[in-house]
């Protein structure tokens, strides 16, 4: 059975992982790759209902971290088995914005809830599905709240202006932040720490880097 990659981009908000998705997509489908590109929360239509319920919607103010916890992980278990495992099954290289490190960072550091229970939780979602490389896109908290502010400041939809995530404080971020640092130090071999305030090409070209050695051959290339 041919079997895909699976990379996954992660980081604070506002790291610049939306735009490096998409430059590495089209890098990998021009030597001839199927590429899928997903979100997380999100990625199938019943985790896009979840990712409204977390992100939009006017009821979320009151949910617990615990309820938090568990609907990202509700949308990760349809995003695995609904287009994640088809998809590497059939070859494609499958590019994640955010998977389980953002629980880890988010939940865990942010939300302070008990780092055995996320992971509990996050293996029960998963299963032996994990990624092969990820991508961690570091900016200082600074650029991440100026470019959080400038994105706040765009011509949105009313129903997306709002972002409970984004709502939360600079402690909150300050955790998060340290939780991907944590995560980064205890696996280098799957997570690669890389800086996000670089220019745009030349994250790109150091993204390119880490992942052109573990891509399969295919056709002429
Ligand atoms: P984004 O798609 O704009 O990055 O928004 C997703 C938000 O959800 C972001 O603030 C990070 C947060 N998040 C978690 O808290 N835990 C998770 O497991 C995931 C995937 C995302």
């Amino acid at each position: 059975m041919s079997k895909g990659l699976f990379i996954t981009f992660e980081g604070t908000e506002g790291c610049g992982k939306s735009t490096q998705i998409k430059l590495l997509a089209a890098q990998l489908q021009a030597i001839g790759h199927r590429v899928r590109m997903l979100r997380e929360p999100g990625g199938t239509p019943i985790g896009e209902e979840i990712r409204h319920t977390l992100k939009h919607s006017e009821h979320n103010h009151a949910m617990t971290a615990e309820a938090e916890l568990l609907l990202m992980n509700a949308s990760r278990a349809q995003i695995v088995r609904e287009v994640i495992r088809p998809a590497l099954a059939a070859g494609d290289m499958v590019l994640c914005d955010r998977f389980y490190d953002s629980t880890t960072a988010y939940q865990g550091y942010g939300r302070q809830l008990d780092l055995e229970k996320v992971k509990s939780v996050v293996e029960f979602a998963v299963g032996e599905t994990k990624p092969d490389v990820t991508l961690f896109l570091h900016v200082p908290a600074e650029v991440s709240a100026e470019r959080v502010r400038s994105r706040q400041q765009a011509t949105l939809p009313l129903e997306l202006q709002r972002d409970r995530f984004e709502e939360a404080d600079r402690k909150f971020f300050e955790r998060v932040a340290h939780g991907y640092g944590v995560i980064a130090a205890s696996e280098p071999q799957r997570v690669k720490f890389i800086n996000g305030a670089q220019p745009v090409d030349v994250v790109c070209k150091t993204i390119w880097e880490i992942v052109q050695p573990r891509v399969p051959k295919v056709g002429r290339w």
